[in-house]
């Protein structure tokens, strides 16, 4: 497999088409909820961790996608303790800022200017770098006026700790990073340049506002769950969502949201197509994307060297038009 460099949004820098998640890098849960205050299973642990960045690299791939809370600090630090023995340069770094750095103190949270500063050392101190290539907001802060994030992050570019900024959606707003960013052609400060929303062949609620916005404006588009969180690999069964042993079931986000009649009907076509080109199923859910026009790369999650693998396979694997249609409208109508 090769990985091809494409352009981040209207940037003149150049990333990988798959990036690398790391959010489950020192993930704990326990009884199900992330939590670091008690023993727990810690779903990617360091040494897969190492093995998953060196699988990434050895395949060609540039573009790392972390931020300040993935693993409480841990895949920052393990991204910094990994870049020790590389080449910084050969990496593009992104990382996110917005949630709470400690638990019941007001101002150490958002986009507050206090907290950027504050934070912004913090990330770079545990990737071990002196300056991130990309800087997303993990998502928008109602609580802070758009002026004062925007005049802040600015000042990071300036300083040259950031080169570049983005902004991560939950829920994706699109009328708020025009706002933003139109304080910033006013001001004369940096804009956004990259987004990052939810996309997968399910979740398509940015198709109607928040994709055609990102391309009318030249926003990079750098999707997150691409796989529906596995879902799209069609490893899960119909069933699952009845078996009272299956770790998914038991999962109510996940069942509610994805093991739905619509969605195993839609899954048929997925699966149906993966066979028709001798692919899996993830490699053409994956490929759907970096056959879209709107998206510049999503990122890859993967818990073991074997998955991430196989999605990176999805760099080789060609879609029709015929193809790529069906499975747009498929599972446009399974929402
Ligand atoms: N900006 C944000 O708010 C935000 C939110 C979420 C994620 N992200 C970023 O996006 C990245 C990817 O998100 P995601 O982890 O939700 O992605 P995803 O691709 O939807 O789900 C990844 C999970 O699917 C399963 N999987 C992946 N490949 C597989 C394969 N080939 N065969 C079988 N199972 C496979 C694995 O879980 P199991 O092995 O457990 O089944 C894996 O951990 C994150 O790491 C993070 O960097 C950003």
């Amino acid at each position: 497999m090769a990985l091809d460099h494409v352009s981040l949004g209207s940037t003149g820098l150049s990333v990988s088409e798959l990036a690398l998640g790391t959010w489950r890098f020192g993930r704990r849960l326990v009884d199900g909820e992330e939590r670091y205050d008690a023993e727990g299973v810690v779903e990617t642990d360091e040494d897969r961790a190492y093995e998953l960045l060196d699988a990434y690299a050895d395949a060609g791939g540039n573009f790392i996608d972390t931020a300040d809370k993935y693993g409480d600090g841990r895949a920052e630090r393990w991204i910094g303790n990994w870049l020790e023995d590389r080449d910084r340069l050969d990496y593009v770094i992104a990382t996110k800022i917005h949630r709470p750095r400690r638990e019941g103190d007001p101002n150490a949270r958002g986009l507050n200017r206090r907290h950027l500063r504050r934070q912004i050392d913090t990330c770079l101190e545990r990737l071990g770098t002196d300056y991130i290539d990309l800087l997303y907001c993990h998502r928008w802060d109602d609580d802070t006026p758009a002026e004062e994030f925007m005049r802040t992050l600015n000042g990071l570019v300036e300083s040259g700790r950031v080169n570049y900024l983005g902004i991560s959606s939950g829920r994706p707003d699109a009328w708020k990073i025009v706002k933003a960013n139109e304080i910033a052609r006013r001001e004369g400060y940096e804009p956004f340049t990259v987004t990052q929303p939810r996309y997968n062949l399910v979740d398509r609620e940015i198709d109607a506002n928040y994709l055609p916005m990102c391309r009318d404006y030249g926003l990079g588009a750098v999707t997150w769950s691409p796989l529906a969180w596995g879902f799209l690999t069609g490893k899960y069964r119909r069933d699952d969502r009845n078996d009272e042993s299956s770790t998914a079931a038991q999962d109510g986000r996940f069942a509610d949201r994805y093991l739905t009649e619509e969605n195993f009907d839609a899954l048929e076509v997925l699966l149906e197509i993966a066979d028709d080109i001798d692919a899996t199923p993830a490699q053409v859910a994956l490929a759907w994307q970096l056959h879209h026009p709107d998206i510049t790369a999503p990122i890859v999650g993967a818990s073991t060297v074997e998955q991430l693998t196989e999605n990176l396979g999805a760099a080789d694997v060609s879609l029709s038009a015929e193809q790529f249609e069906r499975l747009s409208a498929t599972f446009a109508g399974s929402e």
